[in-house]
């Protein structure tokens, strides 16, 4: 049966929230149904009739309104809506949703929420450039709330810059965009490597490297929404696996390289696991114990299979995508394309791995995107920005050569 999308809209106190009644219009025109809370410093900017007029709905406005009379309590209200939007969403109530403060009926009712939740940010662009809001956005970010701008432009209060909120028909259109999902890698087959490998020294002793496998897994998730069938190969991490993926753990190179081509062929292969070049060249089968004459063991070490480098020998002329990473620490572009000329991928993500960078293991990553011997500087992106972005060229790609 038919059943109409239901979205809150939280409203708090910027300027743009007088496009609000405009934004519910909008929504209602598509049959979408919305609910609004109006925070204290919201009611400045939009009367609270205009809302309820244009929604058709109360407009909730107090915490301590909603006893147990009231058609919803505020657990209530957040949990029969499908979306919860908050536009505009100002620098304080993005501060509040990071730090999981609850002190009126909005706050409260984003931190009692396990509804998916989109954020229009509107404020002062050196608000919005302050690293407290962009911290504030990061760590917003990553659990998953998605940020509709802010847009450049000209600002109310005579300055320039980042912090103006998208159209509200942006806003439409992300809203309508998560209730209809696009898909446009339904019927590709892919395979994504992730993580470090272990390399096993004896049976207790390993050889690693600090790779989290958040980017992997970010690509692996990203190209799962977009409606490909998705085999996640992965060394070991700490992360959750992610939904609608078929997951195969690993540990070392060459069980990773048996993995992937057990499941080729595909359309799509990513390799983004920062794996070992060299293991042990005899493992030992009992722990390797200290004989009391203070001799250290030497290990000698043997080459790993390259697994990018395999895949797109196997692959070739049978018109899969094959992307690798290039982790490097200097030249870092000059080094990538030569990384991509001799494993022999199509496209190469390369990123600067050096500790500064905090890119390992870290939440964000700074990509230079190469292929065809041209570079693209990617601005620094959160991990899972770089996924979507990725998978957005992919689609890209993907459509261009079905054509
Ligand atoms: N890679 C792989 N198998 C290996 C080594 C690397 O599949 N044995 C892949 C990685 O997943 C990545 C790309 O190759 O997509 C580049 O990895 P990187 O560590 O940057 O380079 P290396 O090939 O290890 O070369 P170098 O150590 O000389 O930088």
């Amino acid at each position: 049966m038919y059943k109409k999308k239901r979205i809150l809209l939280i409203i708090t106190g910027g300027i743009a929230a007088y496009k609000m009644p405009e934004l519910v219009r909008r929504l209602r025109e598509r049959d979408i149904e919305v609910t609004c809370i109006l925070t204290k410093a919201g009611r400045e900017f939009v009367a609270p009739l205009a809302l309820s007029a244009v929604s058709g709905n109360r407009v909730y406005e107090n915490l301590f309104d909603l006893d147990e009379d009231s058609e919803m309590g505020h657990i209530q209200l957040s949990r029969s809506a499908d979306l919860v939007v908050v536009a505009p969403a100002t620098a304080d109530m993005m501060a509040k949703a990071a730090t999981g403060l609850a002190n009126d009926l909005a706050s409260t009712t984003l931190l009692a929420t396990d509804t998916p939740i989109m954020m229009a940010p509107a404020m002062n662009v050196r608000m919005w450039n302050h690293p407290a809001t962009q911290k504030n956005v990061s760590t917003l970010k990553d659990r998953g709330v998605v940020m509709l701008g802010p847009d450049e432009g000209d600002m109310a209060c005579g300055e320039f810059g980042f912090g103006r909120m998208v159209d509200p028909m942006d806003i439409v259109a992300a809203v309508q965009d998560f209730f209809t999902p696009h898909r446009p890698l339904s019927g590709k087959k892919a395979i994504v490597t992730s993580g470090p490998t272990h390399e096993a020294i004896d049976p207790v002793r390993y050889i690693a490297n600090r790779s989290s496998g958040k980017q992997g897994h970010a690509i692996a998730a990203e190209l799962a929404k977009s409606g490909a069938d998705v085999t996640l190969i992965s060394g070991p991490t700490s992360l959750a696996v992610p939904e609608n993926v078929t997951f195969i753990p690993v540990e070392s190179a060459r069980d990773m390289l048996a993995a992937c081509q057990s499941n080729l062929p595909a359309d799509i292969v990513v390799c983004a696991a920062a794996v070992a070049d060299w293991r042990v060249d005899q493992e030992a089968g009992q722990k390797l114990k200290k004989d009391g004459s203070g001799t250290i063991p030497a290990l000698a070490l043997t080459e790993n299979p390259d697994i990018l480098a395999t895949l797109s020998q196997m692959t070739q002329g049978r018109a899969p995508l094959v992307v690798g990473f290039a982790a490097e620490t200097e030249n870092v572009i000059e080094h990538a394309k030569a990384k991509l000329a001799r494993k022999g991928c199509d496209w190469i993500l390369a990123n600067d791995v050096s500790p500064s960078t905090g890119t390992f293991g870290g939440n964000e990553n700074s990509i230079h995107f190469i292929a065809n011997n041209q570079c693209e500087d990617w601005p620094r992106l959160t991990k899972l920005e770089v996924a979507t972005r990725l998978v957005e060229r992919i689609a890209q790609r993907m459509k261009a050569e079905d054509q």
